[in-house]
This record gives structure tokens, C-alpha cells and sequence, in this order.
């Protein structure tokens, strides 16, 4: 018998620590070092990490968190759960289940991204049984597969560069739009400068914001993760991801990149223009899941979603 203590937002370093390094060997999850201080900072009280912590050795073997998202006027609108990870040699002792009654507690619509083993365990148990059927893929690109050279035809009547400070308020205007009555604009800003991460904007002769693509490096993993990445049309999402991905100034480093998306969102068909076909075929699929209330998706100009913990686009 194991016992153990599960805990909300610790603040001893070291248990996020090892949750980090367990969840990127073990299962190969593009987090990074920063994600913990970046979701307590961004998402305040509204978010929460649950770590279960061995009583004998104080060392941490699971975790899961949640974060709850309001409307613009306060009401409660959608929890987000993620992170539900038990350490290998602690598996089969209903810690999982444990940390997940943990996780699936706040505002009546709750969702998750499960990976195909657990979609019908949550289903059952927890309630998150509205499954759209536009179902989530991952991709993993080699990096030297990448065409990084093809010159793209020049956009009309928009331009990508880098965010300036000036910038902020537009892009928290347009990320509102996409995510509908929900706001996230102190995380969205706090993970898009973090370091290591490279970020690009789309703005068009208006100078409104047509398209956004933030590219985040973990070297340890040699890994790059592509999202938030939204873009108005497909010239515009390739321009994007050409000009983050080229700012990564060690790219020979890195082995892959990865996207998250959905089946409707037009992703494959705008990497087509620079990986070949059957390079595109590493792909992983999950299911997005809510316990009240799907919530349509903005797919059409969603190529890669932010992350999987606390976000669903
Ligand atoms: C999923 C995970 C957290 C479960 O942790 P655990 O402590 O071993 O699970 P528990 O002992 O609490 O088992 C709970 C139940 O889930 C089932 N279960 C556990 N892992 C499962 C898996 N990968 N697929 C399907 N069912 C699973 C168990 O059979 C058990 O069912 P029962 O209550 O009907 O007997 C753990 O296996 C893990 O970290 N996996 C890798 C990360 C992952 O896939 N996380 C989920 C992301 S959606």
C-alpha cells in the first residue's frame, strides 16, 4: 500500500521538477521547465496543479491540474483539465483516479483532450461523454524534412513581423475571438515571450491581426512545439510558420516539430507546400471531450492549438 498526499499548487520547486522530466521521458509530452510558473502567473486562482506527493520520500509520482475560465462577465463558462500523469512505477494503485476526482471539479462544462486508451474511462466515470466527432491529431515533423528555402509567394495586403509591445491589446482582442466568451489574455502573453520561444503576428493593411504563430524550443526533448497558431487564410498561415520557424537561430539542434490540431483544420494541406507527402503521415490521434456542452471550434483557421494542460485551442 502507498501513501501518499495530494496537493494543490505547491510551492517546493522540485516536485513540478520531476513531474516535468518524468512526463517528457516517459511520455514524450512537449512540456517545458517554465509551464508551472507561466499557468500560476497567467491563470491566477483560476488555475490549479495537483501533485501527489510519496509520504515516504517526499519525491512527486503523479499530477493533474485544472483551470477554470470565466465569461467576460464573470460567470463561469468552462474548466479545462490536463496533466494526468502517475509514475510508471507507481501505476495500477488508483493514484490516477485519484488525482482525476481532483481535476474534474468546477464549472458544470468541463473538458479534456484524452488519449485514445482513457476517452471512454472519462466518459464513464467523469461524465466527459460529448465527443465532437472533429477529433485531434498530432503530427511530428522531422526538422530536415522541412523545406525551409521555398520562396513563398508575398502576401496581399498583410505583412508578418515580429509583436511589439503596442501590439498586446490587438492580439488579446483576436485570441478572444477565436476562444469565444473566454479569456486568457495574461497567460496567452506570458507563454508567447517566454524564453526560448519565437513568435510571429499577421497584420493586415488595417493593421488588424490576421494570423499568429508562436514556435517554443525544448532542448532537452530536441523538440519544437508549434501553437498558438491561427491564421484568416492558408497564405497567410504558411508565411507564418516559415518566418517563426526560421527565427529559431540553433534549428539544426532539434529533431522534430510538432503540430496539434483538428480533422477539419486545414493543416495538413498547408505543410503539404513544405514536407512531402510521406513525411506527414506521424500521427497521433485524441479526443477533445466535454461533460455539458461541445463548443464549436474555430478549425477553419486553427492550424496548431496552444497546449493541451490548460487549453483546447
Ligand atoms: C492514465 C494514468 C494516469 C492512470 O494512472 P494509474 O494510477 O495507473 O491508474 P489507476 O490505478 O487509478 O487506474 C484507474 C483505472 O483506469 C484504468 N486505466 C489506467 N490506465 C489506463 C490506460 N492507459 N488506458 C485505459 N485504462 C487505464 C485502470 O484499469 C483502472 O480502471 P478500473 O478503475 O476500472 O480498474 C497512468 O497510466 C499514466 O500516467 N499514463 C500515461 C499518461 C496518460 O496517458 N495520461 C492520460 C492522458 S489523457
Amino acid at each position: 500500500m502507498i501513501s501518499y498526499t495530494i496537493v494543490s499548487n505547491p510551492t517546493k520547486e522540485k516536485y513540478w521538477k520531476r513531474i516535468y522530466e518524468l512526463v517528457i521521458t516517459a511520455e514524450k509530452w512537449f512540456n517545458t521547465p517554465n509551464d508551472y510558473q507561466i499557468w500560476r502567473d497567467g491563470f491566477g486562482e483560476d488555475f490549479t496543479l495537483f501533485i501527489a506527493i510519496d509520504d515516504e520520500t517526499d519525491e512527486a509520482i503523479g499530477s493533474s491540474c485544472s483551470t477554470h475560465y470565466r465569461a467576460h462577465d464573470g460567470s463561469e463558462f468552462l474548466t479545462a483539465s490536463g496533466m494526468l500523469f502517475v509514475d510508471p512505477a507507481y501505476r495500477g494503485h488508483k493514484i490516477g483516479m485519484a488525482l482525476a476526482d481532483k481535476f474534474s471539479v468546477g464549472c458544470p462544462n468541463r473538458s479534456l483532450i484524452a488519449v485514445p486508451s482513457m476517452s471512454k474511462k472519462y466518459a464513464k466515470t467523469y461524465g466527459y461523454d460529448k465527443i465532437p466527432e472533429d477529433n485531434m491529431r498530432d503530427i511530428e515533423i522531422k526538422v530536415d524534412k522541412i523545406n525551409l528555402y521555398l520562396t513563398l509567394s508575398p502576401l496581399v495586403n498583410a505583412s508578418v513581423r515580429s509583436a511589439n509591445e503596442a501590439d498586446w491589446p490587438k492580439i488579446f482582442e483576436y485570441d478572444r475571438k477565436m476562444l469565444k466568451y473566454v479569456q486568457r489574455d495574461k497567460f496567452i502573453k506570458l507563454y508567447c515571450t517566454q524564453p526560448h520561444s519565437y513568435y510571429k503576428i499577421a497584420i493586415d493593411s488595417s493593421d488588424n491581426i490576421v494570423g499568429v504563430c508562436l514556435v517554443r524550443c525544448n532542448h532537452e526533448m530536441k523538440s519544437i512545439y508549434t501553437g498558438p497558431f491561427y491564421a484568416e487564410t492558408p497564405e497567410i498561415a504558411e508565411n507564418l510558420f516559415l518566418s517563426a520557424v526560421k527565427e529559431i537561430p540553433d534549428l539544426s539542434n532539434f529533431d522534430e516539430i510538432r503540430l496539434a490540431f483538428y480533422k477539419t483544420s486545414p493543416t495538413l494541406e498547408m505543410l503539404k507546400k513544405f514536407v512531402n507527402d510521406e513525411d506527414l503521415t506521424n500521427t497521433h490521434f485524441h479526443y477533445i471531450q466535454f461533460t455539458k456542452e461541445i463548443i464549436q471550434l474555430p478549425t477553419s483557421v486553427l492550424y496548431s492549438v496552444t497546449e493541451n494542460d490548460c487549453c483546447y485551442i
